[in-house]
């Protein structure tokens, strides 16, 4: 294929989660392949990209307010705004951000090349989100075939599932990413093959949920593969050293996985296992698909069998109908469980997530202070285990 040598020059900002550092990745490797260098600072850029997160509202704003004033002090740059927020914000973005030039939501990534060639030849502003909406197995290319780039050389990222079914109330990520689509068996093993090749020994497995992993094969004498199927394939791989993956479900992980870390010698033994909430009824309204019962006897046997292995979770404080009554369940859940480190989010309202219809009523004052008292428990346990 004959490609355009250019000398343009790259930076790229990347907000958000493992998916989008692995996405920023892709997008280097493509437009290195076609001649664009990357630097580190906008200053000294001629295209600026923003990899964006939708997940809570502050970090939605941060990055649009960030690039409109980069874009105002040198508009003769050409501007993008790529991943979650574009895939959310859509069209609306070029009214907030006049100097932007491109738009392009997360599973159209393979498109930046193009984009960025017509734009330079047309100047017209492009939006490339549509299929996004309506992402399955059908709409989305499964068999990527990607230019090699990885920010480290010995730890990789491999997407192993994209999207998400799980609609989580609060969570606007399957609006964003579309619906659940696990990747060939053959695609994962070639690609980490192909780390291990160029001096990779670690890797972390990506999925919005990984246990709910699972390749149809269509071939003769071929199984369907689940993920800790996947975790026995990928542990045979030579050369290969570390094995990790997030995030992890516990309406979907139990003794079967438990044992199967325990028993393949490269995987991490540790967990990362949202609980999101300590009190029933905030978990039903969340749609979380689990009770706190369920979730202390998986604790207790991952412990268990894992020999008090790492263990680490989300909580998210100050959800709609939350009261004093719930956040103490989620205190006493922190103060069994003891985890080895706890994400805390406060609550923010993301529409279309069905959780948006309802008024959010925890004040921003009580999310606060839940949040500090959730940080102060956890910083107590953590000394207290050292
Ligand atoms: N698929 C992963 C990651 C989801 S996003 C998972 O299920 O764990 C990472 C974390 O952000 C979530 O675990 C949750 O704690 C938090 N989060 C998601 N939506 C949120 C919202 N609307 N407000 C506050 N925190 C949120
Ligand atoms: Fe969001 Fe729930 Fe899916 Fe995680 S599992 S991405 S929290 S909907
Ligand atoms: Fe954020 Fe998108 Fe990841 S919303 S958490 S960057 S999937």
């Amino acid at each position: 294929m004959k490609q355009e040598v250019t000398t343009k020059k790259v930076f790229i900002r990347t907000l958000g989660c493992q998916m989008n550092v692995r996405d920023s990745e892709i997008v280097r490797g493509m437009l290195e392949e076609r001649g664009y260098a990357f630097v580190d600072a906008p200053e000294h850029a001629d295209i600026v990209m923003f990899n964006t997160c939708s997940v809570r509202e502050h970090a939605e704003h941060r990055a649009i307010s960030n690039l409109a004033s980069i874009a105002r002090k040198k508009p003769r740059r050409i501007f993008g705004l790529i991943g979650c927020v574009a895939q959310h914000r859509k069209e609306a973005l070029f009214k907030t951000i006049p100097n932007l030039d491109f738009i392009c939501g997360p599973s159209d990534i393979y498109d930046i090349p193009k984009i960025l060639d017509k734009f330079q030849d047309t100047r017209n502003k492009i939006q490339i989100n549509s299929k996004s909406q309506f992402i399955n197995s059908e709409t989305r290319p499964l068999e990527y075939v990607t230019p090699y780039y990885r920010e480290s050389k010995t730890h990789a990222y491999v997407n192993i599932t994209y999207g998400c079914d799980n609609f989580c109330s609060y969570c606007i990520v399957p609006f964003v990413r579309g619906r659940e689509v696990s990747r060939p068996v053959g695609d994962i093993i070639r690609e980490i093959q192909e780390c291990v090749g160029r001096g990779v020994c670690e890797i972390t497995l990506l999925g919005q949920n990984v246990n709910s992993y699972v390749f149809q094969a269509r071939g003769i004498g071929q199984q369907a593969t689940g993920f800790v199927n996947l975790l026995e394939i990928i542990n045979d791989i030579e050369g290969l050293k570390s094995i990790g993956f997030i995030t992890s479900h516990p309406k979907d992980v139990g003794v079967e996985l438990f044992k199967a870390m325990r028993d393949l010698d490269k995987v991490k033994k540790e967990l990362h296992l949202p609980l999101q909430s300590g009190s029933n009824r905030i978990l039903k309204l969340m749609n979380r698909g689990y009770n706190i019962e369920k979730y202390k006897d998986l604790v207790y046997n991952y412990k268990k069998i894992l020999l008090n292995a790492r263990l680490t979770t989300d909580i998210i404080v100050g959800f709609p109908k939350e009261t004093e009554e719930d956040f103490i369940e989620t205190k006493k859940a922190l103060q069994e469980i003891e985890f080895d480190s706890a994400y805390i989010f406060k609550y923010s309202p993301r529409p279309p997530a069905k959780s948006a219809e309802m008024p959010d009523d925890v004040s921003l004052e009580i999310k606060k202070k839940r949040n500090n008292e959730l940080l102060d428990l956890q910083k107590r346990i953590w000394r207290i285990k050292l």
